[in-house]
């Protein structure tokens, strides 16, 4: 048995951002110091980008190829996406796809990704709890842009909701893509007459969305939006990736992946 762990995200042209997928590694890395660890980015336009700045990112099939053609058997491949979403499911269809392949590794098998089941919400959102008080925002209303979609599981974005509201009611989630979008989360600030707020990304790293859309001082950022609605804005430009809590929370779908490979 030869056995590859794959680690797949959506991807990031943004270096900065990037950090933050190194700090999984380094986590994962620390569990199985004798396993190949590997890469792969869904996004189709965020590798050719970051091609065009003479950099190679496989995505998950090439990856996955190559995979079988260094001769390892088994492979645990890591979804590192936030919600099962259109990465996922097209992530799904591939390792799929390879399990009828000839010639391809003998096992592959495909980690959830960070909310998923009921216990991925309850720990998320405490893990969100343990960030937030060391990021001192206690009193002010805590909101945070997940990108959302067209696909069907954006309800985990409103089902999330539900999730952070057992800590508090003013910790909000919105997105740039999808519902609830940034005005449901103005009116309800204004309904329980928050004043400030403390913006973060609800995306595994720190790329465009939450540099641009979020962050910047862009007219329709979500930033100037807040602003001109007269809320005092303060920005955690940090992705979910770079906190320990949360990768905790995608290791352990890994690890139930690495368990059955190695039964
Ligand atoms: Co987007």
């Amino acid at each position: 048995m030869n056995i590859g762990i794959l680690l797949v995200a959506f991807g990031t042209s943004y270096t900065d951002a990037q950090k933050a997928y190194e700090n999984i590694e380094v986590k994962v890395r620390k569990l199985y110091h004798d396993i190949e660890i590997r890469w792969a980015y869904t996004s189709n336009l965020i590798r050719k980008k970051i091609k065009s700045e003479g950099q190679q990112m496989d995505s998950p099939a090439e990856a996955l190829s190559k995979f079988a053609a260094d001769g390892y058997t088994h492979i645990a491949v890591q979804s590192l996406h936030v919600i099962p979403g259109i990465e996922y499911e097209t992530l799904v269809e591939t390792v799929n796809a390879f399990k009828q392949m000839p010639k391809n590794a003998e096992v592959t098998l495909l980690g959830e990704p960070l909310l998923f089941h009921h216990k991925d919400m309850v720990e998320t959102a405490k893990a969100i709890k343990s960030i937030i008080s060391a990021n001192g925002g206690k009193d002010e209303a805590v909101v945070f842009m997940g990108h959302g979609t067209h696909h069907q599981s954006n309800v985990f974005y409103a089902g999330f909701q539900y999730y952070l509201n057992q800590h508090s009611k003013s910790w909000l989630l919105g997105t740039v893509e999808g519902f609830p979008e940034l005005e449901e989360i103005i009116t309800e600030m204004k309904s329980q007459k928050l004043k400030s707020v403390n913006l973060m990304p609800f995306m595994s790293v720190a790329g465009d969305h939450a540099q641009n859309d979020m962050g910047s001082d862009e007219e329709d950022s979500w930033k100037s939006q807040l602003e001109a609605e007269g809320f005092k804005v303060n920005i955690t430009m940090k992705g979910l990736a770079e906190y320990d809590e949360i990768i905790q929370i995608w290791i352990k779908h890994l690890q139930k992946v690495m368990k059955k490979l190695e039964q």
